[in-house]
């Protein structure tokens, strides 16, 4: 037994300036127990419309290739569940609205092109560790890592991020994808890169103004803004405007809104308690600094009772 769906997917190009071009086209097929968006893209493929452009891989919510806009949602299609998407439509009989990613060039349909993470990656410094490391990983370093690890790039959290979708500041900020690849590698414990200095000019992570909209749509639950992109703004901090080690150059980042989060009203002039936030960050920032190193130290003491 099944019901009707119908589907308004976006059908179009660019045109000549490289803009979308195209229109809504509506499709309606059965709609069968336990469909995810993704089958009902399929069905209409099979049925209606084998031109119409999709991307997609493991039906399985692990390569990222299915990224869409379902109602203005940025979404997995696979891993959208049709009584979902209905429950939340409260069961009107409006078509599904299913367009591409809106923040990168379309290439078709609903299909985008999203080379650019390919060269922002290309422009992030690999590890950078010994030839053969001779280090026993406590299981909170793998913990941390494997958060990070588990990101399937489907580039949602660029999709939505307003720094990129609205501001199109490709070419200044890495986007949430990227900080945490960057939060990856600066936070392996056998990486010796300096990395902070590319984080702030290269990466542009100041224009992160911590609304924490990519935390809320990335599929793999990646918590990116507290666990990614804050500790890399507190790294930041510490380095380049720790009011104790350097007053003049804190004045001037803090005056330049280089920290937003914690100086946006204080810049504004509203909240001189602003700074306050920023002094906990760095406290913050020396304690995990402290434990880390009493770590190293407890280390290679047992690195040199195991060697001897
Ligand atoms: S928290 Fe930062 S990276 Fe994430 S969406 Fe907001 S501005 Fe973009
Ligand atoms: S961080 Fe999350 S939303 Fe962003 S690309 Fe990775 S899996 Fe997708
Ligand atoms: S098809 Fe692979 S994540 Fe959707």
């Amino acid at each position: 037994m099944s019901d009707k769906i119908t589907f308004k997917i976006f059908r179009g190009e660019p045109d000549e300036d490289g803009d979308p071009f195209g229109r809504l086209v509506d499709y309606t097929v059965d709609l069968d127990e336990g469909m995810v968006v993704l089958d009902v893209i399929h069905r209409i493929q099979a049925e209606h419309s084998p031109d119409l452009a999709c991307r997609w891989n493991c039906k399985a919510g692990k390569c990222g290739s299915c990224s869409a806009e379902i109602n203005g949602h940025p979404k997995l299609m696979c891993m959208t569940r049709m009584e979902e998407v209905l429950e939340e439509m409260e069961d009107s009989n409006e078509p599904v609205l299913v367009k591409p990613m809106q923040a990168f060039p379309l290439v078709r349909d609903l299909v985008t092109d999203t080379s650019w993470a390919y060269k922002t990656d290309k422009r992030i410094e690999p590890i950078n560790g010994p030839e053969e490391p001779d280090w026993v990983f406590h299981q909170q370093e793998a913990d941390r890592l494997q958060e990070f690890r588990s990101c399937i790039e489907c580039m949602l959290c660029v999709n939505t991020c307003h720094v990129l979708r609205e501001h199109q500041m490709f070419d200044e900020f890495a986007g949430p994808r990227f900080f945490v690849r960057l939060a990856s590698l600066e936070m392996h414990p056998l990486d010796t890169e300096s990395r902070i200095p590319e984080i702030k000019e290269d990466f542009g992570i100041g224009y992160c103004n911590i609304t924490r909209c990519c935390t809320e749509v990335c599929p793999a639950g990646i918590q990116i803004t507290d666990n990614a992109i804050i500790p890399l703004k507190e790294r930041v901090v510490t380095q380049y405007y720790d009011p104790i080690l350097d007053p003049i150059a804190t004045a001037k980042g803090m005056a330049a809104g280089v920290f937003s989060y914690f100086t946006d009203d204080f810049t504004q002039g509203k909240d001189p308690g602003n700074l306050k936030k920023a002094r906990g960050a760095l406290d913050r920032e020396r304690a995990r600094a402290e434990e880390a190193r009493l770590a190293d130290i407890s280390r290679t003491a047992s690195a040199r009772k195991r060697n001897r």
